[in-house]
C-alpha cells in the first residue's frame, strides 16, 4: 500500500465492475517474453545477423535490446507491426563480455546471456542479477554447471567473473529444475565440443521453442521438454541464421487474461495463443463451473449476465511445466476470492510470492496464511477499494496484474500505482483492457 503521497510513476485508475460480467470482444496474445529474451540471448551464438519475429514490446524486451547493444551487439527493430515487434540483433560487433551492472540489476533474465557469452568468447562478467521481488532468487545451478564444465568462478561485490577458454562436455545433473539453468547450459554446450547431458531439467514450451530454432540453424540439441537433454557441440563452430525465430503465444499473459475473462466476461475471446499449453488452469477452471470453450489457437470465456453462474472452489499447488504455472499463481488467487468454499494455494516455485495477499485482504478478501508459502481462501467475498482511499501497488510484474484484476472486479474507483512493473510483461494492458469495455486510465 502507498499513500496518496508517494506516487511518481505510473498509474491505473480502474472503475470496478462490481462484480458484473459485461466485457466483450477479444485479447490477442502477443509472443511469450520469456521465449524472446532467451532467444534474444542465443543470438550470440550465431555467425551473423538473425530476425526474431513475434517479439512482444515489453519493457523486459528493452532492457535486454539495452544490454545487448551495450556489449556491442547491433539491434534494429525492423517491423513495428500490430502483431509484435521483429528484431534483428547481429552479434559480429560484439566488443564486451561485461553484462551492463544497472541494466541487469533490474531484471534477471540478463543471467541467461552469460551461458552463450561464455561459450563464444571464453568469458564473461554479470552482477548478481535482479528482476522480480520474489523472494531470493540464487544463482548456485548456473555457477555449478559452470565449474563442471571447467570455468573459474570468482566474486567480488556481487560482480562475478568467470573464465572458461577450454570448456569440456560434461553430464550434469540440476539439483534443482530451474528454467534459466537449463536455458542457459542448454545455449552453452551448443558451442561446445562433444556431447553434454543435462539431467533433471525444466520442461516448458519456451525451452523447446529455442531448441528448435537453434536446431533449425545447426545446433544439435535433442530431449528439450523432457527432463533429459542431450546436446552434441559444434566445437567452436558458430550457427547459421538460416531461418528467424518465431516467439509462440505467451501462455502466462494468456492464462492471466483467461482468468480475467472467468471474472468479468460476457463473452471474451483469448485469442492467437496456444490452448495446449493452458491445460492445467483451463481444467480446474471448467471443473470450477466456468464456461470455456477451447478452440484451435483460441479460448473463449462466456457467461449470462443476468444469472451469472457461481464457481466452485479449488485447490493449486504451483509447480514446473506442465504443472500449474507460479506466473499465473497470484490472478488465479484473485478468481478464487469469488469461487464458494475454502481453497488452499501452496506456493512451491518461489518464496515472497504472496505480498499481494494483504492488498487482498485490505479489499475485502478473505484469506489466511498458513505459512510463508501457504494461504487458504475463502470465498466469495465482494471486494472494494480500500475505505481510507489507500492506493494499491503493483508488487510485480503477475501480482501488479492480480490486483488490477480484483479492482476491476470490485466496486468503486481504484488506483493501483507501479504500473512500470506490469509493464514488464503485459504491453499496452490498459488499452487491451478498454478494447473490451474496462474503464482503466493510465495517468
Ligand atoms: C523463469 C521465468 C519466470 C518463472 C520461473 C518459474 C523467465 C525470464 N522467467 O524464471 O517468469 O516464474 O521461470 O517458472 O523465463 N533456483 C536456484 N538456483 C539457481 C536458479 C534457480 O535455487 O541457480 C531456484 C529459484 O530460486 C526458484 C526455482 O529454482 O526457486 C525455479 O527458478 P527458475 O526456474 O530458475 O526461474 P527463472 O528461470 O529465473
Amino acid at each position: 500500500m502507498t499513500s496518496l503521497a508517494q506516487k511518481s510513476k505510473p498509474s491505473f485508475v480502474i472503475q470496478g465492475l462490481a462484480g458484473k460480467r459485461t466485457l466483450k470482444g477479444t485479447i490477442r496474445i502477443n509472443g511469450a517474453k520469456n521465449a524472446a529474451l532467451k532467444a534474444m540471448a542465443a543470438a550470440v551464438l550465431f555467425e551473423g545477423p538473425v530476425t526474431l519475429n513475434n517479439i512482444p514490446n515489453n519493457a523486459d524486451i528493452q532492457t535486454m535490446t539495452e544490454v545487448l547493444k551495450r556489449l556491442g551487439a547491433r539491434v534494429e527493430t525492423v517491423k513495428d507491426l500490430d502483431r509484435g515487434l521483429s528484431l534483428l540483433i547481429d552479434p559480429t560487433p560484439i566488443s564486451s563480455t561485461d553484462i551492463d551492472k544497472d541494466l541487469a540489476g533490474g531484471m534477471r533474465a540478463s543471467v541467461v546471456l552469460t551461458g552463450p557469452l561464455l561459450a563464444r568468447y571464453g568469458k564473461v562478467s554479470f552482477p548478481a542479477p535482479g528482476g522480480c521481488v520474489i523472494g531470493a532468487r540464487p544463482i548456485d545451478l548456473f555457477l555449478t554447471a559452470y565449474e563442471q564444465l571447467g570455468a573459474t568462478v570468482s566474486e567480488t561485490k556481487c560482480l562475478y567473473d568467470i573464465l572458461g577458454e577450454k570448456l569440456s562436455p560434461k553430464e550434469i545433473a540440476f539439483k534443482k529444475i530451474s528454467v534459466g539453468a537449463t536455458e542457459t547450459l542448454m545455449m552453452l554446450a551448443v558451442l561446445l565440443d562433444g556431447k553434454t547431458t543435462l539431467n533433471n531439467c525444466a520442461k516448458e514450451p519456451e525451452i523447446v521453442n529455442v531448441a528448435q530454432w537453434l536446431n533449425a540453424c545447426g545446433a544439435k540439441i535433442s530431449g528439450a521438454g523432457t527432463s533429459t537433454i542431450t546436446i552434441e557441440g559444434t566445437s567452436g563452430k558458430l550457427l547459421t541464421p538460416k531461418i528467424p525465430f518465431v516467439t509462440i503465444p505467451d501462455r502466462i499473459e494468456a492464462g492471466s487474461f483467461i482468468l480475467l475473462a472467468a471474472l468479468t466476461a460476457e463473452d471474451v475471446t483469448i485469442d492467437s495463443c496456444e490452448p495446449k499449453h493452458l491445460e492445467s488452469l483451463t481444467e480446474p477452471l471448467k471443473a470450477s463451473g466456468v464456461s470455456v470453450e477451447i478452440g484451435q489457437s483460441s479460448v473463449r470465456v462466456t457467461s449470462n449476465p443476468n444469472s451469472p453462474k457461481t464457481f466452485k472452489a479449488f485447490n493449486i499447488e504451483t509447480r514446473e511445466y506442465p504443472g500449474f504455472p507460479t506466473d499465473i499463481q497470484a490472478p488465479a488467487v484473485v478468481f478464487l476470492t469469488q469461487a464458494e468454499g475454502i481453497s488452499t494455494v501452496k506456493e512451491t516455485i518461489f518464496e515472497g510470492r504472496f505480498k499481494y495477499v494483504e492488498d487482498l485482504i485490505l479489499m475485502g478478501a478473505d484469506i489466511s496464511t498458513i505459512s510463508p508459502q501457504q494461504i487458504t481462501i475463502t470465498g466469495p467475498s465482494e471486494l472494494k477499494q480500500p475505505i481510507d482511499g489507500t492506493e494499491l501497488t503493483a508488487h510485480d510484474i503477475r501480482a501488479g496484474f492480480a490486483i488490477v484484476l480484483a479492482a476491476l472486479i470490485g466496486e468503486g474507483k481504484s488506483v493501483v500505482n507501479n504500473v512500470h512493473l506490469i509493464d514488464r510483461g503485459y504491453e499496452k494492458l490498459e488499452e487491451r483492457l478498454r478494447n473490451i469495455g474496462a474503464d482503466v486510465v493510465r495517468v
